[in-house]
């Protein structure tokens, strides 16, 4: 690494940690927890049906504000509830390009009024919703039963916009409303308060999942006397294993299950956002719930709740909001070499020979950013990469791809074409004097595009034609990395919040959706770039919901270690659960050095993710797999193998979760939805329906006890296609 660069995020354990905040550090945190309980009142004489639902307004007494509510039931046994301003002074931020399209509601019919409540039902009145007049609380039922309270805890919270206040501004008190600081950064709020928050229980329901990304089990925590989960995607280098805070990634999908329903909580927004699960407790009574609590800094609250029943359907119901899952190339499901190194081209050409020679299966070789032109992304080192279509076309013969890292920040260079057409174009972030942005990334002084334009979409699309990004062949394939986005210089290590973005939208209402609006371009220019006629592979490191119907992602900068070998099975799972299927992690970790058996073992668990690729920094020592003792490579060459052997079932399996949205893995409940027993495990999950993997993960360990649901089930060993008994023993040598 060039020791000039500063490691993102800072030492493990050292002093990048404070460089993130903690959610008493964030304000609009501490208003809503600690501020006075909202006592909202449902005006039910304003209610409407319409074809899109139900609408009424709420009014909050101390404030007179008043929003409105929107319930509508869509066709796929999905409700979306809204609420927004009535009357606001200006619109509020709604997240655009997630949604595949607008959910197509059903009629409702008002069932019932007293002078409490309204009852509407739908669907030949199998689901009804309970909307209560004060405190303001609206139930859904399905055949009578209770499924889900909206505001069962009179956590709804929604600030409204006001005029700017010059006073207001001037005070330097923690609790301004208009500023915030942290560490050095000083956020000026265009907007004041923007706030919202709601709380929504759950019945009968006491296993909840997703939300990623976090380094954290697959069923969430109980955050009662803990950090909630945040999601706001940043730069965490070394993150801390079973932390709540969040990393490179957000998808705001928080699944429920219980032995009779799978149910779907999506929370459309892409503010910097929190989560609170509270399960309830033996004295809550006999009928078990779970409360969450969602806060997000700003936009409206759009909130939907996929009623399920079965797994099967809640994942359908999700695709159909969100998109389905990509289908990748078959190639890309094959194993993947990658290294942070400055390795020339011949030298790429000799490391690809040695997989031949020492009869090692792959597909796919990387490049990391010391290829490009001092980190011009879209160009190449003209002395390590003299004739880079050459590498390609070699590669290409022997029916491999090459994959190269594209940063989404533009070197501040006036003599470079593509900084001149980003700046000419008004391509770039603004920051909030009105000039364009300019951080610290690997390029040193960068700029960054406003993936979420349109037209910088369109821009930056174009710069993958073949004939733009020079030396580029169809067989290069993309890697998008530091799209948090990463500003070495920034609060958090990212974009300042009141930075400005397309439309005059504040960073703060969009930071969750750079990464996925960056990934969106590069699909779209790689998808152009071969006429439509190939599927693209693009990974990305930050990520949002709808990322499964681009490309792939990673767990990111993990450590060389036996937790975090165990950490990434619960981290992928938990991104299938959010409808992610095509994810990994570094094989062996990024850093430092992993032992053998640790290499090893990383490599048998790795092969049973969807994505396969080992890679390492560039201050550790090679890890090419013949470059070990006999008996290692013989050991990762015969995972490989097996990896390849089994292609046809991944192939397959994506094919169903493109044509499905079923994940590609799946926590044991998704195939047993009915055996309570399983439904925490996160060491032994499902291939799809017919395979369990259970890979060892700790040192020393060559016996394993694996439990196979399924009464009425025959389950066989796939190694010697044995039958196996419920509950058994094998014995798995490293
Ligand atoms: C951070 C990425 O997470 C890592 O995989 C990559 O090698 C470095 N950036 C350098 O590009």
């Amino acid at each position: 690494m060039d020791v000039k660069q500063p490691i993102p995020g800072g030492v493990p354990g050292g002093d990048g940690k404070d460089k993130f905040m903690k959610s008493h550090q964030v304000a609009f945190y501490r208003r809503q927890t600690q501020g006075p309980k909202m006592q909202y009142q449902a005006l039910l004489d304003t209610l409407i049906l319409t074809e899109k639902g139900a609408r009424f307004e709420l009014l909050e007494p101390n404030k007179q504000s008043m929003l409105y509510v929107s319930v509508s039931p869509c066709k796929n046994n999905t409700v979306r509830i809204v609420i927004d301003e009535l009357k606001p002074i200006k619109p509020r931020y709604r997240v655009p390009d997630v949604l595949t399209q607008e959910p197509k509601c059903e009629m409702v019919r008002l069932e019932e009024r007293q002078a409490d409540s309204v009852t509407l039902s739908w669907t030949s009145g199998l689901y009804r919703c309970h909307v209560w007049r004060l405190p303001f609380r609206l139930e859904i039922q399905c055949d009578d039963q209770t499924v889900m309270t909206f505001n069962a805890q009179s956590k709804l919270w929604f600030e409204t916009l006001r005029e700017r206040s010059q006073e207001a501004e001037a005070d330097t008190s923690e609790d301004n409303l208009w500023r915030e600081t942290f560490r050095d950064f000083v956020d000026i709020k265009a907007n004041g308060p923007t706030s919202i928050g709601a709380d929504l229980r759950l019945h009968g329901f006491h296993d909840v999942f997703g939300i990623p990304e976090h380094s954290d089990s697959l069923r969430l925590a109980d955050t009662r006397d803990d950090e909630p989960y945040r999601l706001y995607n940043l730069d965490v280098f070394a993150y801390e294993i079973h932390s709540h805070l969040s990393i490179y990634g957000s998808v705001p999908l928080l699944v429920a299950h219980k032995q009779d329903r799978t149910l779907g909580v999506f929370w459309l927004n892409a503010s910097d956002s929190f989560v609170h699960v509270n399960y309830s407790q033996e004295e809550d009574g006999p009928l078990p719930h779970t409360d969450v609590h969602w806060l997000s800094e700003s936009g409206v609250i759009d909130c939907m709740v996929l009623l399920g029943p079965s797994p099967a359907q809640m994942y359908r119901q999700y695709a159909e909001l969100t998109g389905y899952q990509t289908l990748p190339p078959l190639f890309t499901l094959g194993y993947h070499h990658s290294r942070w190194d400055k390795d020339s081209q011949e030298e790429v050409a000799e490391v690809d020979a040695g997989f031949d020679r020492h009869h090692v299966p792959y597909d796919v070789m990387w490049l990391d950013i010391e290829h490009t032109d001092e980190k011009r992304f879209f160009t190449w080192d003209p002395k390590l990469f003299p004739d880079p279509a050459k590498l390609q076309c070699y590669l290409e013969k022997k029916n491999r791809k090459l994959v190269v890292i594209i940063d989404p920040t533009i070197m501040v260079d006036p003599d470079w074409s593509l900084y001149q057409e980003g700046r000419d174009g008004a391509h770039f972030i603004m920051d909030r004097e009105g000039q364009i942005y300019q951080g610290n990334c690997w390029p040193g002084n960068s700029h960054y595009p406003d993936f979420s334009n349109p037209q910088t979409r369109a821009w930056y699309a174009k710069c993958f034609a073949l004939d733009r990004y020079k030396g580029s062949t169809p067989s290069l394939h993309v890697w998008l990395d530091m799209n948090e986005p990463t500003v070495f210089s920034g609060p958090e290590l990212s974009l300042p919040k009141d930075t400005v973005q397309f439309g005059g939208w504040e960073h703060r209402e969009l930071h969750n959706l750079y990464g996925f609006h960056q990934h969106m371009a590069a699909v779209d220019g790689l998808m152009t770039r071969s006429g439509g006629s190939e599927r693209p592979f693009v990974l990305s490191r930050a990520f949002f919901a709808g990322t499964q119907r681009l490309g792939a992602v990673w767990t990111g900068d993990n450590l060389s270690t036996w937790e975090y070998l165990r950490i990434s099975i619960p981290m992928c799972l938990s991104m299938c659960v959010a409808g992610i299927s095509f994810c990994g992690a570094d094989i062996g970790g990024f850093i430092p050095e992993p032992s053998p058996e640790l290499l090893v073992r990383w490599y048998q668990a790795a092969c049973l993710q969807p994505f396969f690729r080992g890679h390492s920094s560039m201050n550790t020592k090679r890890r090419e797999p013949w470059l070990f003792e006999e008996e290692v490579t013989k050991a990762i060459r015969s995972v490989i193998q097996e990896r390849y052997r089994l292609l046809p079932y991944w192939y397959t399996l994506f094919y169903r979760a493109h044509t499905s949205g079923l994940p590609v893995l799946r926590p044991l409940w998704m195939e047993f939805p009915h055996e309570k027993i399983i439904f925490s495990m996160e060491h032994q999950y499902m291939l799809g329906e017919a395979l369990m993997a259970c890979p060892v993960t700790e040192s020393g360990v060559t016996e394993l006890e694996v439990l196979f649901p399924g009464a009425e089930q025959f389950w066989f060993w796939y190694f010697s296609f044995g039958m196996t008994s419920n509950r058994q023993t094998f014995t798995k040598e490293a």
